[in-house]
């Protein structure tokens, strides 16, 4: 019996220009390029230009997108943009993206996961393509970090960065088999008793002001592996796959040694993990985007693959989604 399925027909990414490196950190904080790298696998991260704002990013990366998937913006019924730095409090800064694509038709909104965005986002546009409501998405995840940084706080500021990665996710028949194309599930999680771990101070109805992120590294590492690797056995319990099956994992990039421990623990082996945390930091709801481009530019994913893709962050969220390319 055949099935709906959302198959991602193209992917695209944008990083702003500007490298900052850990020795330019380290040039006006108490850091050095030895604690970062070792601590966490960066090197360096991008920034945005004063003005460049989250849907700008996410605008580029989404006609790169269109462009690598053959399509016309036209042919977008569906605009999921994830991220936790929107140009404004509303609107949302997907209808930015839609206006400035020139899309007048369907739906655009965000989703608020933090770091866990893009496999929420993943999993709504999913839904609502099986549902037969729409035809094509764009699924977005486009992060200005840098904008709520506390550029004073070594333990946070190192960490993160600004990019954008965007999927076209189109819905197809497929035949219904193991070999199926496309989404083949997504499992998310929560538990808001951990909100305090890792926050940003404020808010339009907290403070009235826009706040720096806080958070608490250790608490945030010790529950990370854990988390992470129970959603991906319960995405592959799921599916009926075992971690043998999968060809490329793509973990939100974090942390190394978070990624690291999780696919030890999972038994995923180092050549198969995709890697751009040391040229792009921490990019929140962007990163795993961002990934899946640099190793479908590259030509390491070839169509057929299968694709572990797993975050974990504020809240906590955390989540993963088994595809096959
Ligand atoms: N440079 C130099 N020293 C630093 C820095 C820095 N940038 N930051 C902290 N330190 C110091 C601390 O002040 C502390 O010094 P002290 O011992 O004199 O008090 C020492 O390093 C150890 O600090 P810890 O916080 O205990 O360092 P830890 O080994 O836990 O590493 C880190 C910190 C990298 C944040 C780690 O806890 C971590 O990776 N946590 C996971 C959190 C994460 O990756 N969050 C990202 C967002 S959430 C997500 O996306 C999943």
């Amino acid at each position: 019996m055949s099935l709906r399925r959302s198959v991602i027909i193209g992917c695209g990414a944008y990083l702003p220009s500007k490298v900052v490196t850990n020795a330019d950190l380290a040039r006006d904080l108490d850091t050095s390029d030895e604690w970062i790298v070792q601590r966490t696998g960066i090197h360096e991260r991008r920034i945005a230009a004063p003005g460049e704002m989250t849907s700008h990013l996410a605008a580029h990366a989404a006609r790169a997108a269109l462009a690598h998937a053959h399509v016309d913006a036209q042919s977008i019924d569906l605009i999921v943009l994830a991220t936790s730095t929107p140009d404004n409090t509303f609107p949302a800064s997907a209808v930015s993206v839609q206006a400035d694509l020139g899309i007048t038709h369907g739906a655009a909104f965000d989703v608020q996961a933090v770091c866990s965005g893009f496999v929420y986002a993943l999993a709504t546009a999913d839904g609502l393509l099986k549902s037969g409501a729409f035809s094509r998405a764009l699924v977005i995840g486009s992060e200005t970090f840098s904008r709520i940084l506390d550029w004073t706080d070594r333990s946070t500021c190192v960490l993160f960065g600004d990019g954008a990665g965007a999927v076209v996710l189109d819905a197809q028949e497929q035949p219904g088999t193991r070999e199926d194309r496309g989404i083949l599930t997504v499992r998310l999680r929560s538990d808001g008793r951990y909100k305090s771990k890792l926050y940003v101070d404020g808010g339009p109805s907290s403070t009235g002001t826009v706040g720096h992120l806080r958070m608490e590294g250790r608490e945030v590492f010790r529950h990370a592996v854990t988390m992470i690797t129970d959603v991906v056995a319960d995405a592959l319990k799921a599916t009926a796959y075992t971690v043998d099956d999968i060809d490329w994992f793509i973990p939100h990039q974090a942390n190394k040694r978070i990624i690291d421990g999780s696919a030890h623990k999972l038994g995923i082996t180092p050549a198969k993990i995709v890697i751009t945390l040391d040229r792009h930091g921490n990019t929140s709801a962007a990163s795993i985007p961002l990934a899946l481009a640099d190793a479908v530019a590259d030509r390491r994913i070839k169509r057929g693959d299968l694709l572990m893709l797993e975050a974990m962050g504020g809240g906590f969220t955390w989540g993963a989604a088994l595809l096959r390319w």
